[in-house]
């Protein structure tokens, strides 16, 4: 497999990561995950706008220009002939002497990317999935893409432990998001979501279903949904990059609707693979 480290396409055996890099230390950086579909990155802008809102939001500076990024990922998935897959990209601040505080000018972040096979997970687009309720114990600025994702990390587990797909979190009764992808309720044809705040990611997927939305006059809400709103839905589903779209049939003990796939989440799927290529 071909890298990225920096501005340098290497073989990956070649590729070395600073014990002292304050990634590994701290988790002091940022990453993307963007899909390839039929060797082509879906939505590139719109991921480049989010890692560079993500360098600014942290004060890290990007060390290459955008332009210069972007050229270096496309290179990336030729020289590895990707077709399908996706690309993960992070940057850290850099390596430096253990200290808590921001090091001087001379530690410079730190690039690497490299690419991932990974399979749309059709059955589960077909099926819709169950999901565990549980607590967001994440920090307060979750719109920030950082590599800090232990409380994300404890609520996957939490799902798998529990033979589920996805965790969707709640803060005080109220809704955020799932532990790697935005969540949506349905309810009389409107699609309702938590609205962009410090307290969810603005993925890209949810970004697109927007103006799917607005192409096909379906109602877009951003309004949080409670716990205690979930008995009340006809759908409910959840997006990611990798994942797309997913009807979400159950949350916690609570069944969804029928506890079937629903019409605006099967348009909505059906619309968004009118998109990709
Ligand atoms: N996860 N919310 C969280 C907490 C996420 O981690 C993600 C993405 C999303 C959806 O964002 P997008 O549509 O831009 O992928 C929402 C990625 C895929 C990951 O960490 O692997």
């Amino acid at each position: 497999m071909i890298v990225l480290m920096n501005d340098k396409l290497i073989r990956r055996e070649e590729a070395k990561v600073d014990i002292e890099d304050r990634g590994h230390q701290f988790g002091d950086g940022f990453y993307e995950v963007m899909k390839i579909y039929g060797g082509k990155i879906f939505t590139l802008k719109e991921h480049m706008d989010r890692l560079e809102r993500s360098a600014r939001e942290l004060k890290i500076s990007l060390p290459f220009s955008r332009e210069e990024i972007e050229q270096k990922v496309k290179e990336l998935v030729t020289e590895n002939g990707a077709e399908e897959g996706a690309i993960y990209l992070q940057i850290t601040r850099g390596g430096s002497i253990r200290q808590h505080h921001f090091p001087g000018a001379e530690t410079v972040p730190q690039l690497t990317a490299y690419p991932f096979s990974c399979h749309l997970p059709e059955k589960e687009q077909q099926e819709g999935v169950e999901t565990v309720l549980t607590e967001d114990i994440r920090w307060k600025r979750c719109d920030i893409k950082s590599l800090n994702l232990l409380g994300n990390v404890l609520a996957k587990q939490e799902a798998k432990e529990a033979g589920k797909f996805e965790a969707i979190l709640h803060r005080d009764g109220i809704i955020t998001e799932g532990s790697s992808t935005n969540f949506y309720g349905v309810k009389n044809g409107a699609v309702i979501t938590h609205p962009v705040s410090p307290l969810i990611l603005n993925g890209i997927t949810r970004i697109k279903i927007a103006e799917l939305c607005a192409a096909n006059d379906i109602v877009f809400k951003e309004k949080a949904l409670t716990v205690e709103e979930l008995k009340d839905l006809d759908e409910a589903f959840i997006s990611s990059t990798t994942s797309e779209i997913i009807p979400v049939i159950k949350t916690g003990e609570q069944v969804i609707g029928n506890g079937s796939p629903g019409p605006v989440t099967k348009t909505l799927l059906q619309l968004f693979k009118q998109i990709t290529p």
